[in-house]
């Protein structure tokens, strides 16, 4: 199961899982069309997926995504919390509506839908949450809530990790750089300034992030627990 797979990091995550052989239930909010494009052409490739609508901001919404796939399916073999949201602004014009917003999606979602897939996945199971190098590094102002919430995913995966481990279950945190998508663009306004700060200069692609994901989700991964993997450029060097 990938969370937030119709664009983007996410829908990369689908269909490099998918192309593995991955049985892949995506999950949406507001892109009906594009998660249905995303399980269309995994389909014409041979491969299976299909999508469900789930609100990450509705705890009821991901207990009932996770609870019909393993009702569907058997278990959960991998999950993998993509959603994620960005509110980016002054501190001071920022509300309880924002911190409400941006903890729901980025940070309860991943506790509710982890919650609930553990139930009955077996060993070799794989815990994968895509944070951001902004766990690590705020980088620049206007940034405190999201920075915030995903600070909070690596203690989510410290904890985790030590909660599973017994059942070799793998809890790993990706933490991607600026990644060329809708909510970071290349040609954003901000692009250059974040290019001047990384060792490689540029953007990484989605297909970049899905193929650590996919790194993690494999037996060879098998040793990776409780782990940061920044993929950033250097970025945060
Ligand atoms: N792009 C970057 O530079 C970057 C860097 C570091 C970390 N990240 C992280 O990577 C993840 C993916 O980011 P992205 O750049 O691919 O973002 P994106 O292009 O904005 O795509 C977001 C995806 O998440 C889904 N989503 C958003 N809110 C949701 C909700 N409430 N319920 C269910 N799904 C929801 C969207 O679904 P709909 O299409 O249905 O709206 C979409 O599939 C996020 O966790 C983000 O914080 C991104």
């Amino acid at each position: 199961m990938v969370t937030g797979g119709s664009r983007g990091i996410g829908a990369a995550i689908v269909k490099r899982l998918a192309a593995e052989g991955v049985k892949v239930v995506l999950t949406y909010v507001s892109s009906p069309e594009k998660a249905a494009g995303v399980v269309a052409e995994i389909k014409a490739s041979g491969g299976f997926a299909i999508a469900l609508k789930a609100d990450s901001a509705i705890s009821s919404d991901i207990t009932a995504a996770v609870a019909k796939t393993i009702a569907d399916f058997g278990h959960i073999d991998i999950l993998v919390n993509n959603a994620g949201i960005y509110i980016g602004k002054a501190f001071d014009e920022h509300t309880l509506e924002d911190y409400d917003q941006i903890m729901a999606v980025n940070v309860q979602a991943v506790f509710v839908a982890a919650l609930a897939a553990v139930k009955g996945m077996p060993e070799g199971g794989r815990i994968i949450t895509i944070g951001s190098n902004m766990g690590d590094n705020a980088l620049r102002p206007q940034t405190t809530l999201y920075t915030m919430s995903k600070s909070a995913l690596q203690g989510f995966t410290r904890g985790l990790a030590r909660d599973l481990g017994s059942r070799k279950i793998t809890v790993n945190l990706v933490q991607p750089g600026p990644t060329n998508t809708d909510m970071n663009p290349a040609d954003a306004p901000r692009a250059d300034f974040l290019r001047t700060r990384m060792a490689l200069s540029d953007y990484g692609t989605v297909d970049e992030i899905a193929a650590l994901v996919n790194f993690l989700a494999s037996d060879e991964a098998s040793y990776i627990t409780g782990s940061f993997l920044t993929i950033d450029g250097g970025l945060n060097a």
